[in-house]
C-alpha cells in the first residue's frame, strides 16, 4: 500500500486528488494538509464519508509528515508554499508529485538542489494530463518545420487562478525556443509594438474555463493551430495520481510526466 500525503488537501485539485486516491486499490490516504479547515475530517470538508483523516496544519507541516510517515506527497498548492514543502519532504526521503505552477526560477533550483541532495525521486509537471503532454510532442514536431513562421501561444483559465500565464504556456514556449536555439518571449502586446521573431504569450480569465491552450503558427497564406482544450480537473488528477504510483518505485531523480508515460 503507496502511503499518500496531499498538501493544498481542500483546494480544487487536493480534493479530486483524495478522491482518487481513496479509489486507488493501492494507495491510502494517510495525511491532509493545508491552512484552512484545520483539524476537520478531510471527507467532511469534501462532502463525501468521514475518513478518520483531519486536516493537518501546514505551518507545522514537519509535525504531521514524522506522525504520518508518507511514502509520497502530492502537492498542489502555491509557488511559494510548494517550493517550501519540498524541501521540507526532500529532507524527510519523502518521494514527490509536484503539479503547482508559477515557481521563479530561482524557486526552481533551490527545489531541484534539495531533490537531488537529498537523492529522491520526484515528477514535477505543470501539467499532468495525457493530451497535454502528447500536445507538447506535437508543438517541438511543428516548430521544427515552421520555425520561420510567426507563433503565438494564447491560454485562457476560469477566473480564480492565481499565476499568469500558465505553466502549461510557459513550458510550451520553452519547447518552441528549445527547438528553434532560443526565442525571445513576449508577453501580451500593447501601445506600438511592431511584431518581430519573438513567441507571443497572451493569457485570458475568465468565468470556469478549466485550461486551454492554442500555439498558432502563421506564415504567407496559411496557419496551423494546435490546441488542447481541458474538459474537466479530472485529467490532471488521474495524471497525479498515475505519477504518484510510478514515482514510488522510481529511482532518485527529477522527472517530467513525459517520463512517467514513456513518451520520448
Ligand atoms: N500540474 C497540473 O496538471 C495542474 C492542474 C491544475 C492546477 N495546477 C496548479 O495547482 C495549483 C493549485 O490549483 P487549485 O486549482 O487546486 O488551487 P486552489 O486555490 O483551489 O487550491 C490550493 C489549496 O492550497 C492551499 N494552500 C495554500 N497554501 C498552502 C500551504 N502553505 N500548505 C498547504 N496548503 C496550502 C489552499 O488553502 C487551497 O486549499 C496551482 O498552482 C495550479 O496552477 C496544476
Amino acid at each position: 500500500m503507496i502511503k499518500i500525503a496531499v498538501t493544498g488537501a481542500c483546494g480544487k485539485m487536493g480534493g479530486l486528488i483524495i478522491e482518487n486516491v481513496l479509489r486507488s486499490k493501492d494507495m491510502k490516504l494517510v495525511s491532509a494538509i493545508d491552512i484552512n479547515n484545520i483539524g476537520r475530517d478531510i471527507g467532511e470538508v469534501m462532502k463525501i464519508a468521514k475518513l478518520n483523516v483531519a486536516v493537518d496544519d501546514a505551518n507545522n507541516i514537519d509535525a504531521a509528515l514524522d506522525r504520518t510517515r508518507p511514502d509520497v506527497l502530492i502537492d498542489f498548492t502555491i509557488a511559494n508554499a510548494a517550493a517550501r514543502n519540498v524541501i521540507v519532504c526532500a529532507n524527510k526521503k519523502i518521494k514527490l508529485v509536484v503539479g503547482t505552477t508559477g515557481f521563479t526560477p530561482q524557486q526552481r533550483s533551490i527545489m531541484d538542489e534539495a531533490i537531488r541532495m537529498n537523492r529522491i525521486a520526484a515528477v514535477i509537471s505543470p501539467n499532468f494530463s495525457i493530451g497535454v503532454n502528447v500536445f507538447w510532442g506535437l508543438l517541438s514536431e511543428a516548430a521544427a518545420q515552421l520555425g520561420d513562421y510567426d507563433i503565438e501561444i494564447i491560454e485562457a483559465h476560469h477566473n480564480q487562478k492565481k499565476d499568469a500565464p500558465s505553466g502549461t504556456a510557459m513550458k510550451a514556449a520553452q519547447i518552441i525556443s528549445k527547438t528553434l536555439g532560443g526565442k525571445d518571449l513576449i508577453y501580451g502586446r500593447h501601445g506600438l509594438s511592431q511584431r518581430q521573431k519573438e513567441i507571443g504569450i497572451h493569457a485570458v480569465r475568465g468565468g470556469d474555463i478549466v485550461g486551454d491552450h492554442t500555439v498558432l503558427f502563421a506564415g504567407d497564406g496559411e496557419r496551423i493551430e494546435i490546441k488542447h482544450q481541458a474538459h474537466s480537473r479530472q485529467a490532471f488528477a488521474n495524471g497525479a495520481v498515475r505519477a504518484a504510483q510510478w514515482v514510488y518505485t522510481a529511482s532518485s531523480g527529477i522527472y517530467e510526466m513525459k517520463d512517467v508515460l514513456g513518451l520520448k
